[in-house]
């Protein structure tokens, strides 16, 4: 076996993997003012950022030949009703509108969920103190519909409502947007990797958790069933997120599944990642470029990486 790794160019000429910017998305959180850029202590080399200053950066990952990118809001305010969800002069909309205008052809998907905009942090319409399930589908399908009506080129629920996926698409066909596709976070765990994100996009539930709406980190034969809904619903694109710890679940979605397939490297891998960085116990760029290939891997064809940008330039 040894003579064929003797060299780079002869691994080269083996790889059975290779890894593309073309396929990374880049997330990215846009908060209210202008020129602000408040850094986010626990994924680093990451921020909040102001819609002046996103436009800049998505100028930059155009440059760099990334996929596209993804877009978390911090409104200016939170109510019970999750409002700046659905504005359609909410922050993410705003955001839109600009990349669209300055950056045209780098694909900006949103992310449709309520958290970041809920009073409480959960993820749709409290009833009894529970989330509501087709109340909360009112409004992810307004959310989708005025994300693409900014001009969003893909709309990503992430919410794990059931019915979402129908919901957005009815509601995107009846207000002309039949050709704006769905890339549904069809099968997204529960996860204790999401940690730094909920600091990043200051969503954290203010009581309880998301284990009554997102998966069960043990439940593989769910996970399929969770995508064959979504995608009976209509769904264009599917994600399996997290991405390094569900590596089996990637492998199994590729494996039954002709649809393009997404996985997300969540904020939980990065930090660890870069944290045994600093203190010098990783290498980084061996490190990240290893965790993307083993993620491409398994599967998926698009990776969401905070690692987008760095990886990019290696390449
Ligand atoms: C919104 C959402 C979350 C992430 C993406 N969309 C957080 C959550 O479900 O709590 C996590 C992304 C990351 O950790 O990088 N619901």
């Amino acid at each position: 076996m040894r003579r064929l790794r003797s060299s780079e160019s002869m691994r080269r000429l083996v790889r059975e993997t290779q890894l593309d910017p073309a396929g990374f998305i880049f997330p990215l959180f846009v908060c209210p003012g202008e020129g602000v850029k408040r850094d986010i202590n626990s994924m680093p080399g990451n921020s909040q950022q102001s819609v002046d200053l996103i436009v800049k950066e998505c100028a930059e990952i155009r440059s760099l030949g990334i996929g596209g990118v993804i877009l978390f809001g911090l409104p200016v305010t939170k109510d019970e009703m999750a409002s700046g969800a659905y504005d359609p002069k909410g922050i993410v909309q705003q955001a839109i509108r600009a990349i669209k205008r300055e950056v045209r052809d780098l694909l900006v998907i949103t992310d449709v969920c309520n958290c970041e905009y809920t009073s409480h942090g959960h993820c749709g319409k409290l009833v009894d103190g529970e989330v509501d399930n087709d109340a909360t589908l009112e409004w992810l399908a307004a959310s989708a519909l005025s994300h693409a009506q900014a001009g969003a080129d893909i709309v990503a629920p992430s919410d794990m409502m059931d019915g979402r996926v129908a919901a957005i698409r009815r509601k995107l066909d009846a207000n002309g947007f039949s050709s704006t596709p769905i890339l549904a976070y069809a099968a997204k765990f529960a996860s204790g990797f999401y940690g730094p994100f909920r600091e990043a996009a200051d969503s954290a539930p203010q009581f309880g958790d998301r284990r009554g709406y997102q998966m069960d980190p043990a439940n593989a034969r769910e996970a399929m069933r969770e995508i064959e809904l979504d995608l009976g619903e209509g769904a264009d694109m599917i994600m399996v997120k997290p991405a390094m710890p569900y590596l089996d679940i990637i492998r199994m979605a590729r494996e039954r599944f002709d649809v393009p397939l997404a996985a997300y490297q969540v904020s939980g891998e990065f930090s660890m990642i870069m944290a045994a960085v600093q203190n010098g116990w990783l290498e980084r760029e061996r490190v990240m470029m290893e965790s993307l290939t083993a993620i491409r891997r398994a599967g998926a064809s698009i990776i969401l990486t905070y690692f987008a940008k760095d990886a990019a330039r290696l390449m």
